[in-house]
């Protein structure tokens, strides 16, 4: 059985393979891979300064995806890592290459407490009031800055704790109260009325009570007139997060009418916890049957969001890092493992065909 599926899945490679060549026989200039085979836009999260020194990198981004994310590089750590200090350049780069390359450039984040400066925190102890200007004059000018530019925007980033219904006690909530979102939500639409501006969180997927808590307040947002347009599902899930479960939570969250976004995807094997460093190494090595099934989570993971959010609410998949090589999961939980579509050596996985087919069906 699953010697079968991977001779299928080896003869897909071949045709797949086969009509990229003749493909590009016939348009000269012109790469297809996943984003042609999409009705919604394909991205990928990648660090900015690996993108731009990998050659052989660029090539494959540029081939399969037509949206892009920063992983490090619009977040306020970096925006802003000093008073005074706006840092745009990074941000300037990444916007001349998505302009260039046809892709949709997508702002994550505005206020996530694992991002604050210290400089800010430590300012924010003398003088609470001065923290709700702060956040103010920050997204308006970045916001403003890039108005019609990048399309749309993780405003909050893991509002609520990783599990369970509560608010997180960040520095945000501490100092501002939870009013603190719906604020940023507010300036955010100020600075661009077009902008899409998402919610953004993780385990949403799997923890029930976690999502029906995010769902009763962007339910609450839309009551009061809290300009939210989306909610992005990060979707860090593993290979034994029930499809079952993430069906409902994606029929949920669509029942709301807001925009969904995918926007962190990878499928890890190895068990972490939900902060950084530590996780139990269940497998020290990637088998071909693990490839396999892995394939056929993405695939089913595709399926799932086509079937179950409407159309005209299907902003986007995007892939937190596309290799092995690069991901996060890696250095973050120091631990081994393999949840991207491409291997350590930029080579497509099963779980790259998975992806396709499931765009396709
Ligand atoms: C991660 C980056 O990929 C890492 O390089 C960094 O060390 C920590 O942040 N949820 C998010 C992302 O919203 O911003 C995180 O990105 C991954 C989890």
């Amino acid at each position: 059985m699953k010697k079968i599926y991977f001779i299928k899945s080896g003869c897909i490679l071949v045709l797949v393979l086969s009509v990229l060549a003749c493909n590009s026989s016939k348009k000269r200039n012109s790469t297809i891979g996943l984003k042609d085979a999409s009705t919604f836009p394909i991205g990928t999260a990648i660090k900015i300064h690996t993108l731009m020194n990998d050659a052989k990198l660029q090539k494959i981004q540029k081939q399969n995806f037509n949206s892009i994310t920063a992983t490090n590089d619009m977040k306020m750590q970096s925006i802003i890592p000093t008073e005074n200090n706006y840092n745009w350049k990074t941000v300037d780069t990444i916007l001349n290459y998505a302009e260039t390359h046809n892709q949709r450039l997508f702002g994550h984040n505005l206020i996530w407490h694992s991002s604050t400066p210290e400089w800010v925190i430590a300012k924010a102890e003398k003088d609470s009031l001065w923290l709700d200007s702060f956040m103010k004059e920050y997204i308006t000018r970045y916001v403003g800055r890039y108005k019609g530019k990048v399309a749309a925007w993780d405003v909050v980033n893991e509002a609520f704790e990783s599990s369970g219904g509560n608010y997180r006690e960040t520095f945000w909530y501490n100092k501002l109260g939870k009013s603190y979102i719906e604020k940023a939500f507010k300036y955010a639409h100020e600075a661009d009325p077009d902008a899409v501006l998402f919610y953004n969180d993780f385990n949403i997927e799997r923890d029930t009570t976690k999502l029906h808590a995010v769902i009763k307040m962007v339910n609450e947002f839309k009551e009061k007139g809290v300009p939210i347009s989306g909610i992005g599902f990060q979707m860090h899930i593993r290979m034994d997060i029930p499809d079952e479960i993430i069906a409902y939570s994606l029929k949920k969250a669509a029942e709301t009418g807001l925009q969904i976004h995918l926007s962190e995807v990878d499928i890890i094997f190895n068990t972490h916890n939900d902060e950084r460093l530590g996780g139990i190494e269940n497998y020290s090595s990637l088998t071909d049957e693990m490839k396999q099934a892995q394939a056929e989570k993405y695939k089913n993971l595709i399926e799932m969001y086509k079937e179950i959010v409407p159309k005209e609410q299907q902003f986007g998949i995007t892939l937190w890092d596309f290799t092995d090589r690069d991901t996060w999961i890696r250095g973050f939980f120091n631990m081994r493992d393999w949840p991207s579509i491409y291997d350590d050596n930029l080579q497509p996985k099963p779980a790259y065909l998975g992806f396709l087919e499931g765009l396709k069906d």
